[in-house]
């Protein structure tokens, strides 16, 4: 049987597929069934910066005097803080406890703030890696590319301070130089990078003319795009790249290993397809590798990407001229 263990941020894991951030990874059951279908490790769902701000704001209001507090605000603050993050390290502590497989805590974070200090205590509640969900909006007229970029190295280098175990960063795609921001990003001693993220983005309902939630679970978007930056960036990063957005099925998987991918995570299709799509995937994987005589990971990984295909301008082509021309064609 072919052996389907692989290295991601240095940590063995016993499959490539990774349940990524989301709802189903903050309960341990969920959780426990994905490790008995092969998930490689598994990413918690996130505590959210602004989960803090709110309990911050949500404690002030409830002492009636805010405006009177003087010095308490300072302990309330800190109080706040504490039980934002008491619930996630307690989820981390049980995590840890109740499961074999890496576990990955996860922190969504938009700003240089006070919440760096607490990735220390995810360290110490015994999370294998960390994973930062780091972006903001590029929405701010006043704001160079310069400066929005500068903002990610100063978080790393804040976080790293703080921490030992692996740091991996869930990154977009909002960079005028992607291919020299991952890079960069990638020799800041970050062990990982996660492409893409995908973002909850606003609709409108025509109807009630009001602003509206675009819809959450979107299964296979995002695929080519994460299945391209891998095999551009493959060889080219100081770290692990893990692959992550549309990834549906077990052939997806094979090809995101085959563009270099270190990992792959999964979300949308443990929502759609059920938790036992993890086994599916592994399944295929397995049964692809079988086929194609390959007993490990390391014999294909990356034998597709960028440097390694004798046409590597078509992971360039953005285009769809052959369509557009053939369209002509037709109307003649
Ligand atoms: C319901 C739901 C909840 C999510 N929660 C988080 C989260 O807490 N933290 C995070 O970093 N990403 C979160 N994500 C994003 C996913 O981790 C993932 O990056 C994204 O869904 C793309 O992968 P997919 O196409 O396999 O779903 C969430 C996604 C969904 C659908």
């Amino acid at each position: 049987m072919p052996n389907t263990n692989c290295t991601y941020l240095g940590l063995t894991l016993q499959s490539p597929v990774i349940a990524g951030s989301c709802g189903l990874t903050n309960s341990i059951d969920k959780m426990k069934k994905m490790e008995e279908y092969g998930v490689g490790a598994v990413v918690l769902k996130s505590v959210f910066e602004e989960q803090i701000s709110q309990a911050v704001m949500q404690s002030i209001e409830d002492t009636h005097f805010a405006g009177a507090l003087g010095d308490a605000f300072d302990y309330i603050k800190s109080y706040s803080e504490m039980d934002a993050y008491g619930q996630y390290t307690h989820l981390v502590r049980n995590a840890k406890k109740e499961l074999s497989v890496p576990v990955i805590a996860s922190i969504n974070c938009f700003s240089d703030g006070d919440w760096i200090s607490y990735a220390k205590q995810i360290q110490d509640a015994g999370a294998d890696a960390l994973e930062l969900n780091l972006f903001f909006l590029p929405s701010d007229y006043t704001q160079s590319g310069t400066a929005n970029e500068d903002m990610y190295f100063k978080i790393i280098e804040h976080v790293k301070a703080n921490i030992s175990i692996p740091l991996a960063i869930k990154t977009s795609y909002y960079f005028s130089g992607l291919a020299k921001m991952l890079q960069s990003l990638s020799y800041t001693g970050i062990k990982g990078l996660v492409l893409f993220n995908r973002f909850s983005a606003p609709d409108i309902n025509i109807e009630k003319m009001q602003l509206s939630e675009a819809p959450v679970f979107t299964e296979g978007e995002g695929f080519y795009n994460s299945l391209r930056w891998i095999s551009i960036m493959s060889n080219h990063v100081n770290c692990s790249l893990c692959a992550s957005s549309g990834v549906a099925s077990g052939e997806d998987v094979v090809k995101q290993l085959l563009a270099g991918a270190d990992a792959i995570q999964v979300v949308t299709s443990l929502y759609n397809q059920g938790l036992d799509c993890i086994r599916t995937m592994n399944d295929i994987l397995r049964q692809w590798m079988t086929k194609h005589n390959f007993t490990t990971i390391d014999e294909f990984k990356g034998k597709m990407n960028f440097d390694n295909i004798s046409n590597p301008n078509d992971y360039l082509r953005i285009q769809f001229m052959k369509h557009f021309a053939g369209i002509e064609e037709n109307k003649r």
